[in-house]
């Protein structure tokens, strides 16, 4: 049956044409977050993301997406999360340098499926502890240092730092990666929440749902863009080349990294929250004043570009953009980015994943088949 033929098929079936990517298909109701492509606004269970970043510690946002979903949730995450996160270290004894030395996401992805699947609380925080005690003892054993324990009372973002760099963080740095947690902690039902979801729907288990929202937020579609802003930034390296190597990317049909969205037609909301944490970072900082302004020269002769390469369609500054300066601005290295980009994103798979359980039923939409007419085999 070819194409032509299904669509004619699923016309007179009366049944909604195939959505490519699912694009425009609504697959759930939830209370944890609302994205609205048109307004550019993001809410997240009732307050605007621009409130909550700069303002809640990543404890803060976590509780509130676990609000109503885990009943024993205490008040302030923050002693249990720092608990969790001591517990998560024991499993970075199991990490060698062969392992450190793969992809960052592969690495802490491995270390991440060792933590038994479960439903409750304790096993949640452990989750959310992870990929925050993981990312640091990968980057650190990759360069043939020495893990760094968690110290259960920081808070997270400092002690994220703190496991990093082995030397503790300032309060302007623990506050900008806050900012930055919080800023993607949720965000409706992208690729990565999805999939999480798809996984928790067969009652497969928390774990099992993270690790599915981690592999997809791996692609540089989704989660793996970040990285590739400092490699686009590195290469333009001055702002009179910014056109014309934009332009010669979009010639190879290159995406530009850090652009586009597939919900939002006008700028991403979040473009700007991470703007102002590196704005209040650079007033503190001798060259991120420099690298801020340049960053600024680039996105306003990509949006140029991409106004021009694609008129027909809205193409603006994603998330993606100002989180590359931001986590470059507190020492990062890029191939660090997907995993940090875990580390607030997975309090939102969590949430989703109990949503669906609660809830939803098992997430199984059909296919048309275009393939062969039956036949008997030889
Ligand atoms: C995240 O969904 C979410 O909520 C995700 C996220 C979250 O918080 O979870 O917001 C996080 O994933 C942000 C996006 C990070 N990815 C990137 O920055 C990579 C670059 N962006 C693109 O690959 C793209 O914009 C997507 C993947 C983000 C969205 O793509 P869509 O909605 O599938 O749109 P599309 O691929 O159909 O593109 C439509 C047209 C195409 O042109 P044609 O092939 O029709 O001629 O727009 C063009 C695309 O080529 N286009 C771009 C572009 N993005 C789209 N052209 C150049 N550069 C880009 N960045």
């Amino acid at each position: 049956m070819t194409v032509k033929v299904a669509r004619r098929f699923l016309r007179r079936e009366r049944r909604p044409l195939i959505s490519d990517g699912l694009e425009g298909v609504i697959a759930a109701r939830t209370v944890l977050s609302d994205v609205d492509g048109a307004k550019g606004r993001l809410v997240i269970r009732g307050y605007a993301v621009e409130d909550l970043a700069g303002r809640a510690r990543y404890e803060d946002a976590a509780h509130l997406l676990f609000d109503g979903f885990f009943e024993d949730a205490p008040s302030d995450l923050a002693p249990a999360l720092g608990a969790a996160r001591v517990r998560a270290f024991g499993e970075v004894a199991a990490l060698d340098e062969g392992l450190a030395r793969r992809d960052a996401v592969e690495a802490m992805r491995a270390l991440l499926a060792r933590l038994p699947d479960g439903d409750d609380l304790p096993t949640a925080l452990l989750l959310v502890a992870a990929p925050a005690v993981f990312t640091p003892a990968v980057l650190r054993v990759a360069k043939g240092e020495s893990p760094v324990a968690p110290d259960p009372a920081l808070s997270h973002a400092a002690d994220v730092l703190r496991m990093t760099r082995g030397t503790p963080a300032t309060d302007a740095e623990a506050a900008a990666l806050d900012a930055y947690l919080v800023t993607v902690c949720d965000h409706g039902l992208n690729a990565s929440t999805f999939a999480a979801r798809v996984v928790a729907s067969t009652r497969a288990g928390l774990t099992s749902a993270v690790l599915a929202g981690l592999s997809a937020l791996k692609g540089p579609l989704h989660g793996g863009a970040p990285g590739p802003v400092i490699e686009m930034l590195d290469a333009i390296g001055t702002p009179a080349n910014a056109r014309p190597w934009l332009e010669r990317a979009l010639a190879r049909g290159d995406r530009l990294m850090g652009f586009g969205h597939r919900i939002y037609r006008v700028r991403d909301p979040r473009a700007d929250a991470l703007k102002t944490a590196v704005r209040k970072l650079a007033s503190a900082s001798s060259a991120l004043p420099g690298r801020l302004a340049f960053a600024e020269a680039v996105e306003t002769a990509a949006l140029q570009i991409l106004r021009e390469h694609k008129p027909d369609r809205p193409l603006d500054t994603n998330v993606e953009f100002y989180t590359a300066l931001l986590l470059e601005a507190l020492g990062l290295p890029p191939s660090s980015f997907t995993c940090v980009f875990a580390m607030g994103r997975v309090a939102g798979w969590l949430a989703h994943a109990r949503e669906q359980l609660a809830g939803g039923r098992l997430i199984r939409p059909q296919s048309v088949y275009v393939g062969p007419e039956a036949r008997a085999a030889a």
